[in-house]
């Protein structure tokens, strides 16, 4: 039945199917893009809010039929002077990053602000009680609103920063209009004859496929292709380390986990292509899956996955006689910490846009952490050589680790090599989260000791972990946690194994912290515990075991520069000591992370510098702009190494020129592509002081390629061991309330240099906000390697009104082989951040938490998240 509405002032009609969301009437019909679809039919992230009648309402859980005679109102709708208000605000304040939830938060701070003309910070917060942000932590994202609260009682916006050197706030480069919907993501896009493309899932955790058949689907009306393996020209198996992971599931082979694919559909529209994937029918003989890391390593266990044995990785560190030791110590704590499966849910689900181009080449879209890993791997599925994929990026809407392996990227470019027509496919929040590795849950036995006077003497560690399904880069995870094992410490003896298991549960692989977090829960509460039985202070025995220049890290590595440890110790230390001294249960944990992937692997950063006929200069660098503002940081570089404007730069990522620098990961944007900026502007600014002009320049191309070689492998018998280039540290501090409710938490953080402390800052309550989640409410629990729910309420991720106060304190300890000093935030950000709330969290109450989440706390019980519906 036809319904009619006014859309921001045009009247339309529409003939909606009886099942209709309203957003898709919106965006697939109406082709309003500045609603986003985070979590449809959900209702739960408020990307797609509308104003429905003068009322803010989330548009994908609305029938489309309810909008019937309605008055509806979008950003687009807005005045053209208050669309912009609203995006200076935001971009004056560093109000977002990726900023896919950024447009349905504005349309709400319009409402807000119509309605309260001085809202308090806690207003604002309840007030975004349906929206979901998972980069910002809120904290700048209220500050936008405050600020536009005070523009419109008269106040003026300050100018979003323009000065583009290091140290500057320089504005988020394309803010303002990712604020206010402007800047499309890829799901946003559309090609002229473009098919939609859907995926057919298995649901079974282990099963072989017995038959496929497409029949149904395929008679579909509107159906253009169904593909399968048999349909795969090239290499069907794909991987970032092992090919072990099929991008179709044949016939007489496993399903492994409820995220493989059995089929691909192209079709006219995504619901026809849906609605046709539901139709494969796939004919199974159920197995017994794995689902336990110990269970998988006995030896009569059925093996996961065909291309490695059960066991993915071991990693030892072995230094000193750490049993002598811990027999010789003083005192000595042990324990077993346990931690839980996340989920990334970042709030742009996994989407790609393939499109043949006339030249015989394939244009591919991407959302990847890495443009060229997808271009390898997709390259090597379809057959064809690497140039002829021409890769995009599109900077996507959140990562954090999730979109380095491949998702939808082979699917979307099989159908459009096969249909002739560009494709695009976008994952639902069910699939995406079916799809894509998420966080190891680790099993970590520990032991510790120190002398009388609190001084480590060794740290023993035997850790499991839960990596799923197919490699990733599960065992680099492992390694990762192996090798921050003793934290941010002086450890003279080590003993450490981590092994990293397949099984039949959804993959795990990266995510923010890469390890390091599951081992700093552990290893930090033993340092709780030693403290109190060493009489100490928690802070007194972080100081004394403090790494400094000279001393040895986990992995044997003698650090030689840039420790900034002992710095932001200092920095917390009043705040520490006056909430001690007030009486408040506090909490104190300290953190250490690599930037860059280290470990012996060769590491790239490539720049290109094109000046181009109209006199803007385009960069071009290899890593994946993902809402922690590498391409604005990059920008910052440019400026200082060329003396233009930060204006004369337009960031770029695509593969115009082959910068192969693999994935954007271990907080290693910066500190590589950041060098290679420099070193292609130290040329341009030779022929600028050489009196050429930049009109003169048109059509140069300035290279910037630096690469880092000189880290060694794990165990690798070297002389000298250098496993990371450089680390960030940290030392957090959680204060709780007197109902053991988490009221503030201040991070001290080094980050080298500081290249632009508005997105720097932002980083850092990003990752706190994730980190509290960790703590306390995240979870992605599996039943027979299902995730037991998708609801992103009960998943866990914290809402405005959860989050504490978060003072940053940024702390610069000049890094020699970093950019002009800088090293990566990215990651270190919530290092800490579990085990400091552990820390406080026993100061309230006394008990010892060693599993996460600590549902069971105060702390988390006072949560808005995190628990089934209905129970509040
Ligand atoms: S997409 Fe509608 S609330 Fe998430
Ligand atoms: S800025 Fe909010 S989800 Fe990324």
């Amino acid at each position: 039945m036809p319904i009619e509405f006014v859309l921001n002032g045009i009247p339309h009609r529409v003939e909606p199917r009886p099942d209709e969301r309203f957003l898709e009437t919106l965006r697939e019909r109406c082709g309003v893009t500045s609603l986003k679809d985070g979590c449809s039919p959900q209702g739960q992230c408020g990307c797609c809010l509308a104003l429905v009648d003068g009322q803010p309402k989330t548009t994908c859980a609305m029938p489309a039929r309810v909008a019937h005679g309605k008055q509806i109102v979008t950003l687009d709708g807005l005045p053209a002077d208050e669309r912009q208000e609203i995006a200076d605000c935001f971009a004056a304040t560093a109000g977002l990053q990726c900023g896919f939830c950024i447009p349905g938060i504005a349309l709400r701070a319009k409402a807000i602000t119509d309605r309260d003309p001085a809202p308090t910070r806690e207003a604002i917060a309840f007030a975004l009680d349906l929206h979901l942000c998972r980069c910002t932590g809120y904290v700048k994202i209220i500050d936008a609103i405050e600020l536009l609260a005070a523009v419109k009682r008269g106040a003026t916006i300050p100018p979003a920063c323009t000065d583009g050197r290091v140290g500057q706030p320089l504005a988020r480069i394309g803010g303002a209009q990712t604020a206010v919907g402007e800047r499309p993501f890829i799901d946003d896009l559309t090609a002229p004859g473009m098919l939609h493309g859907a995926l057919t899932l298995s649901p079974h955790p282990r099963a072989r496929v017995l038959r496929i058949d497409t029949t149904r689907a395929r008679a579909l009306p509107g159906v253009r292709l169904v593909a399968t393996a048999a349909d795969v020209p090239g290499e069907r198996w794909v991987g970032l380390l092992y090919n072990d992971w099929p991008s179709f599931v044949a016939v007489g082979e496993e399903v492994r986990c409820v995220g493989d694919v059995l089929a691909a559909v192209a079709a006219i529209d995504r619901h026809t292509a849906r609605e046709a994937a539901k139709l494969v029918d796939v004919t199974y003989e159920l197995l017994r899956p794995v689902l336990d890391p110990r269970r998988a390593l006995e030896p009569d266990a059925p093996r996961v996955n065909p291309k490695h044995e059960n066991l993915l990785s071991r990693s030892v560190i072995r230094r000193g006689g750490a049993n002598a030791a811990l027999a010789a110590s003083a005192h000595v704590v042990s324990g077993t910490w346990t931690t839980q499966r996340i989920e990334h849910l970042f709030l742009e689900p996994e989407s790609a846009l393939a499109e043949p181009l006339p030249d015989g080449r394939l244009r591919l879209r991407t959302q990847g952490q890495g443009i060229f890993e997808d271009r390898r791997q997709v390259a090597s599925f379809l057959g064809l050589a690497e140039d002829k994929i021409f890769v995009e990026l599109v900077p996507n809407g959140g990562a954090f680790g999730g979109k380095e392996d491949m998702s939808v990227q082979a699917q979307t470019a099989l159908l459009a090599h096969l249909t002739g027509a560009p494709v695009k496919l976008t994952l639902s929040r069910e699939e995406s989260i079916r799809v894509h590795p998420k966080r190891h849950p680790l099993t970590m036995d520990y032991t510790v000791g120190c002398d009388a006077e609190g001084r480590l003497t060794a740290v023993s560690a035997r850790m499991i972990g839960d990596s799923g399904a197919y490699a990733s880069v599960g065992g680099k995870v492992l390694e990762r946690a192996a090798g921050h094992a003793c934290g941010p410490y002086r450890v003279p003896n080590v003993d450490v194994e981590s092994l990293a298991v397949y099984t039949n549960n959804p993959p795990c692989g990266a995510m923010r912290g890469f390890g390091a977090n599951q081992a700093h829960f552990a290893m930090e509460g033993c340092l709780d515990l030693l403290a109190r039985k060493a009489g100490l202070d928690r802070w007194e025995i972080r100081w004394r075991n403090a790494l400094a220049v000279g001393d040895t890290f986990s992995t044997g590595q003698v650090l030689e520069k840039s420790v900034g440890i002992r710095k932001t110790l200092e920095a917390v230390k009043p705040h520490y000591d006056a909430a001690l001294r007030a009486g408040r249960a506090v909490g104190i944990a300290c953190g250490i992370k690599n930037s860059g992937i280290g470990n012996g692997v060769e590491e790239w950063g490539k720049a290109r510098l094109v000046v181009e006929k109209n006199g803007r200069v385009t960069l071009y660098n290899g890593f994946t702009e993902m809402g922690q503002g590498l391409l604005t940081v990059l920008v910052q570089f440019a400026v200082e190494a060329t003396g233009l404007p930060a204006s004369s730069f337009v960031p770029k990522v695509d593969s115009t020129f082959d910068l192969q620098c693999g994935e954007t990961t271990g907080s290693r944007g910066t500190l590589l592509s950041g060098r290679a900026v420099l070193a292609a502007g130290a040329k341009l600014r030779a022929d600028l002081d050489a009196g050429h002009s930049l009109a003169a320049l048109a059509g140069r191309v300035y290279e910037g390629d630096i690469v880092i070689r000189d880290t060694t492998a794990l165990g690798a018998p070297v002389r000298k061991i250098k496993t990371h280039t450089t680390f960030g540290y940290a030392t957090q501090v959680v204060i709780l309330d007197a109902k053991g409710r988490v009221e503030r938490v201040i991070a001290a953080h080094d980050a080298g240099r500081v290249v632009n402390p508005a997105l720097c800052s932002g980083q850092i309550e990003g990752a706190v906000h994730m980190g509290l989640g960790y703590a306390l409410t995240e979870e992605l629990r599996c039943e027979n390697g299902m995730p037991v729910t998708f609801k992103l309420k009960e998943i866990g991720v914290l809402r405005a009104r959860d989050m504490p106060v978060v003072d940053v304190i940024l702390v610069e300890e000049p890094e020699p082989e970093g950019p002009m000093g800088a090293k990566g935030v990215g990651e270190i950000g919530l290092v800490p951040t579990a085990a400091a709330v552990a820390s406080a969290l026993e100061a309230f109450d006394g008990v010892r938490r060693t599993t996460l989440p600590m549902k069971d706390s105060p702390a988390a019980r006072a949560m808005s998240v995190g628990f089934p519906l209905g129970k509040s």
